[in-house]
């Protein structure tokens, strides 16, 4: 009999399918009499388009169509309601309207992408150019919406008798005041975005990379004005999402609308320079964060505030001090506030831990901070101001082990030999230091997630969701939870993801796809468990044709009873049934009276080169409290993956925007620099593997038919990437004795200081 797979080592269902190139990613799709498009975009980031030369263009070889702003012959709406929230709020091609540097001004479609692209290459423009808004020093601010999960932008609780949070702060003993500034980073995708628009009539078929299938093609439904029936979004095989893939950009709407307009089949893929600023990026942020404590370290007081950019052309919240300060840490007194600065800036909304990896970059360095002042170890130092209730709403946490990761992670790591004195340890040309830091990430379910489950006469199931699969490994996750409901091998599950004819499934955002899909695989095997026995007492053929259902037991593929026992598929063979099938409910109501994070330490050595500042991670090691772990292989890369993003935030990653032209000045992944192999060292990660007792649902007793053991899942997408960047700079820190709070640490901010 199989044990479950849960937390095992599972392959990915679909690694044969990716390393052979058989699984078809959006760009691959293929379709008859197939035209191909390429965008022109804007060279000012703000005014208005007078007009165009296309004459080169419509006589360049194989040219269909060169479609202008604004020519409307390309006829765009604006999305509404919930789908508002997931579009960009401006026309492209049906206004004269520049917005950003690198918008949409013209679009062609050639027999081929080559024609295509060098007809496009053959447009310009002329412009009434107006001096663009870039600064975010400089713009008046606006407070920032309410956050993601409802709370106010700003955020202030005082305890009894004191008057304001500069108050608290004055009247504490040691206090820490710091500034932080880092540069917009990109999510850089592998996988550039691609589009290939097929309409049947009145129905659209779009291939694209989407994280929210559902409101992606709501999104494509509204902003081509038809019904949203007749739109079918497949996302199967997608090459990174990272946030760049919540918002329906402008390419699919326009490759779409080309096709209707043209008749045709239209294919369209962005350069990487146009992924730069056409697909977003995380915001250029400034945050000032202030600690008061007692001087054993014990906090009175944390102020976090943020000014982040409002771009003009999409619905932008950006609280980074949110999810971090108002969660982390036990303070009497805490006020947190987030601003927003309009600028003619290409549309960004979210990235990676979009608010958590900075806001936790700023705390972990202030934190740091207030270790170096109190004289108090860094360790120590956290696990006295560790919270029991959340400081923000006061709520208990369904699950928390934080202070096993820190004790966890200070033993693997070896902390206790840490010199709390910079420079402390030097070989040759390079100075060795430690530092470590925490991570936190929120858990939240998502409404409406359904899970169907299907049992086939050849004793397989189909486990189907319209979730989408970003190279986390949803597939797997899926095959896994199916085959522990069901209690059959993951060999005998086929999974369905990436297609929204399938029940509605979780957005892959948040870190939330696995603990929302896990509970409602549970409900539909459960369903379906029922159904069949159902069908055992009923179906004239079934050896238990009029027995009662209580006299049925499933067990692992086999119903027993009454002295017989049938495989599933053996029991549909019999009675003549290819399969049936049964959905769960719409999952999933939080349970109230709790909050939900996942937690996790990071500890980390770097070597800085004394005479060049460069800057190697040369150990890392990240403890995480991510409640029941699904598939071992997979959340282990997920977590890698995160912490490898930490070393982009703290080293290497940024792009330059220039204040007079609003270009950002180094979009190519020659000039973007992104963590390579060489960056990177062996990452130790360990996943604590404590199941969440609320999150998903209580967990399985073993009382029932339905194996249970995924239950108690909760969310580490984006986890190892909060924290993860300021555990290297305080180990910079501590190499060096400099403190850089302006990311990336590149080597002109340590060596006129070294
Ligand atoms: Mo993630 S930044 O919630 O796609």
């Amino acid at each position: 009999m199989p044990r479950s797979p849960v937390g095992r080592e599972t392959d990915r269902v679909d690694g044969r399918l990716k390393v052979t190139g058989a699984a078809e990613y959006s760009g691959d799709y293929r379709a008859t009499d197939l035209a191909h498009a390429h965008l022109v975009t804007s060279t000012i980031a703000r005014g208005k388009v007078t007009g165009f030369d296309t004459a080169a263009a419509l006589a360049s070889p194989g040219v269909l169509r060169v479609y202008t702003a604004p020519d409307r012959r390309l006829p765009l709406y604006l999305a509404t309601g919930q789908a508002a929230g997931f579009t960009e709020n401006y026309l492209p091609l049906n206004t004269d309207m520049i917005h950003f540097h690198g918008q949409a001004i013209a679009m062609i479609v050639a027999e081929s992408p080559e024609q295509a692209r060098d007809a496009a290459a053959l447009v310009t423009a002329t412009y009434d150019t107006q001096p663009p808004r870039t600064s975010i020093a400089d713009e008046p601010r606006v407070p920032a919406g309410p956050t993601i999960s409802g709370a106010p932008s700003s955020l202030n609780i005082l305890a009894p008798g004191v008057g304001s949070i500069d108050a608290a702060l004055a009247a504490s003993d040691v206090v820490v005041e710091a500034d932080f500034h880092q540069n917009i980073q990109h999510q850089a995708a592998m996988e550039p975005h691609a589009v290939l628009a097929v309409w049947h009539g009145d129905r659209l078929t779009i291939h694209a990379g989407a994280q929210i299938p559902a409101a992606y093609a709501l999104g494509m439904a509204q902003r081509l004005g038809v019904l949203p029936q007749n739109v079918q979004l497949i996302t199967k095989y997608v090459g990174g999402g990272f946030g760049a893939r919540v918002v329906l950009w402008s390419d699919t709407p326009l490759a779409a609308a080309a096709a209707k307009e043209l008749g045709r089949p239209v294919r369209l893929v962005l350069t990487r320079e146009q992924m730069f600023t056409l697909t977003g990026h995380r915001s250029h942020l400034t945050q000032t964060v202030r600690l008061g404590a007692s001087r054993e370290g014990v906090l009175n007081a944390v102020s976090h505030r943020s000014v982040a950019e409002r771009p003009t052309t999409i619905a932008f919240t950006m609280t980074p001090a949110h999810s971090t300060s108002d969660a982390l840490y036990r303070t009497p007194n805490l006020h947190v506030d987030a601003q927003l600065a309009v600028l003619d800036i290409p549309g960004s909304r979210a990235m990676r831990g979009p608010n958590e990896a900075p806001g936790s970059f700023a705390l972990e360095t202030a934190m740091d901070e207030l270790a170096v002042a109190t004289g108090v170890d860094p360790v120590t130092l956290r696990l006295r101001n560790n919270a029991t209730t959340s400081p923000s709403t006061g709520l208990p946490w369904s699950s928390k082990h934080l202070e096993e990761c820190y004790r966890v992670g200070a033993e693997r790591f070896g902390w206790s030999a840490r010199s709390a004195m910079p420079r402390a340890r030097v070989d040759g040309q390079w100075l060795y230091g430690v530092g470590m830091a925490t991570a936190i990430y929120p858990a939240h379910r998502r409404l409406g997630v359904v899970v169907r489950v299907q049992l086939r006469n050849d004793d397989t199931a189909v486990v189907s969701t319209a979730t989408s699969d970003l190279g986390t490994g949803s597939w797997t996750m899926v095959a896994v939870t199916g085959a522990d409901a069901l209690g059959i091998p993951v060999q005998r599950v086929t999974p369905e993801i990436g297609d929204t004819v399938l029940p509605p499934g979780a957005p892959a955002v948040g870190s939330s796809g696995t603990h929302a899909t896990v509970p409602m695989v549970v409900d539909a095997a459960r369903n379906v468990i029922a159904e069949l026995k159902r069908v055992a007492v009923t179906a004239e053929r079934s050896p238990w044709h009029g027995a009662a259902v209580e006299d049925l037991r499933y067990e692992r593929g086999i119903l027993h009873g009454l002295g017989h026992s049938m495989t599933f598929g053996r029991l549909l063979t019999v009675t003549g049934s290819p399969g049936i099938y049964m959905e769960s409910a719409p999952g999933g109501q939080p349970v109230p009276g709790y909050v939900h994070h996942s937690f996790g330490a990071h500890f980390c050595e770097v070597r800085v080169n004394r005479f060049t500042g460069e800057t190697r991670v040369t150990r890392f090691t990240t403890v995480a409290d991510v409640g029941r772990v699904i598939n071992a292989k997979a959340a282990r890369s997920q977590l890698v993956g995160g912490v490898i993003f930490g070393i982009g935030h703290a080293l290497l990653e940024e792009n330059h925007l220039e204040l007079r032209t609003g270009r950002l000045a180094n979009s190519t992944l020659a000039d973007y620099l992104v963590p390579v192999n060489a960056d990177v060292p062996d990452i130790d990660v360990v996943m604590l593997d404590r199941p969440d007792p609320v999150l998903t649902g209580p967990l399985g007793d073993g009382s029932e038919d339905v194996g249970t053991q995924s239950l108690g899942a909760r969310g580490l997408g984006e986890i190892g990437t909060v924290g993860s960047a300021a555990a290297i700079g305080n180990a910079v820190y501590n190499a060096t004795g400099i403190r850089v709070r302006d990311v990336p640490i590149t080597l002109d901010k340590l060596i006129d200081r070294l």
